[in-house]
């Protein structure tokens, strides 16, 4: 069987090797996929090991995205534009290749597991860190009418804009010159780690509005427990947790897996 891992730090509470033994027992690839625990200063000698002995491919989370960006030989458009990198590959040539599957996971979670439209719908994108630039890519592409990101500090929703501003309609600015109502908020800051909801004015959600955060757990996040009390669908990040791994999967192995099953199986496990 060909090797597979997770590397972090920590690492211990990564689900993406159930996820993706589920996935390789559903399709019948033979594939070990492990965690593997990495010293702050080791990612790259990690790495470089891997591929050399034989590993066929590595997700990559926090806090070695932006090595592992580095390390890459070649990077996909989405991997460029988000400066960061969640899956590597070794490609025909030998070399590294790396991708950022998390803001597609985002897009097919939102439009095919929940049905939300994005096409035509004014969005806002509440953070400019690394979750919001990841997915700017792969949202923009599925033609919002417009995007506004909003951030704790404006000038950095501002400068992600004007970055993009070619791919679409798209603005930035702090939470408190927040104006206007939204089909669709997404929660790309890190305020709900911190148990914290970022302030946002009432009635910023849209009629029929929807909400999404990037955060999962088994309760609520403030955010998802602010936006249903203003009438909005919510939904958290354990979809994208899945459909992300789904697309890693898809790019090592050519052979979508099929995610109900995985997504049902993880909602009952952290309930
Ligand atoms: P990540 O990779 O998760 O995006 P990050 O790059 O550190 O992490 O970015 C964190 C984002 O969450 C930032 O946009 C941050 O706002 P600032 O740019 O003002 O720091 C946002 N954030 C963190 N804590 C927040 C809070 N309590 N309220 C609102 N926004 C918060």
């Amino acid at each position: 069987s060909e090797r597979y891992a997770v590397v972090g730090n920590p690492i211990k509470h990564s689900l993406s090797p159930q996820i993706h033994s589920a996935f390789a027992a559903q399709t019948g690839e033979d594939i070990v996929y492990s965690k593997q625990l990495v010293p702050l200063d080791g990612f790259a000698d990690f790495a470089r090991s891997f591929f050399a002995e034989g590993g066929r491919g590595l997700n990559v989370t926090v806090p070695f995205k932006l090595e592992a960006f580095e390390l890459a030989d070649t990077l996909t458009d989405r991997a460029a534009s988000a400066r960061a990198v969640n899956t590597l590959l070794l490609d025909e040539k030998g070399e590294i290749l790396g991708d950022n599957t998390d803001g597609a996971g985002l897009v097919f979670d939102i439009c095919n597991n929940l049905g939300w439209q994005i096409r035509g719908k004014k969005i806002l994108l509440l953070g400019a860190g690394g979750a919001a630039r990841g997915a700017l890519l792969p949202l923009l592409a599925a033609q919002p009418t417009h995007l506004h990101i909003a951030n704790r500090t404006a000038e950095k929703a501002v400068q992600l804009a004007a970055e993009f501003s070619q791919l679409g309609e798209l603005s930035g600015g702090g939470l408190e010159a927040l104006r206007g109502c939204y089909d669709l908020i997404i929660n790309a800051s890190s305020a709900s780690l911190d148990k914290v909801l970022p302030p946002l004015p009432e009635g910023c959600v849209a009629d029929q509005g929807k909400a999404y955060d990037m955060m999962y757990g088994a309760d609520l996040t403030p955010f998802s427990h602010w936006a249903q009390a203003q009438g909005a669908d919510v939904a958290d990040g354990q979809g994208m947790l899945v459909e992300q791994a789904a697309e890693s999967f898809f790019l090592w192995r050519g052979v979508r897996p099929k995610t109900t099953p995985v997504r049902a199986k993880l909602r009952q496990d952290l309930n």
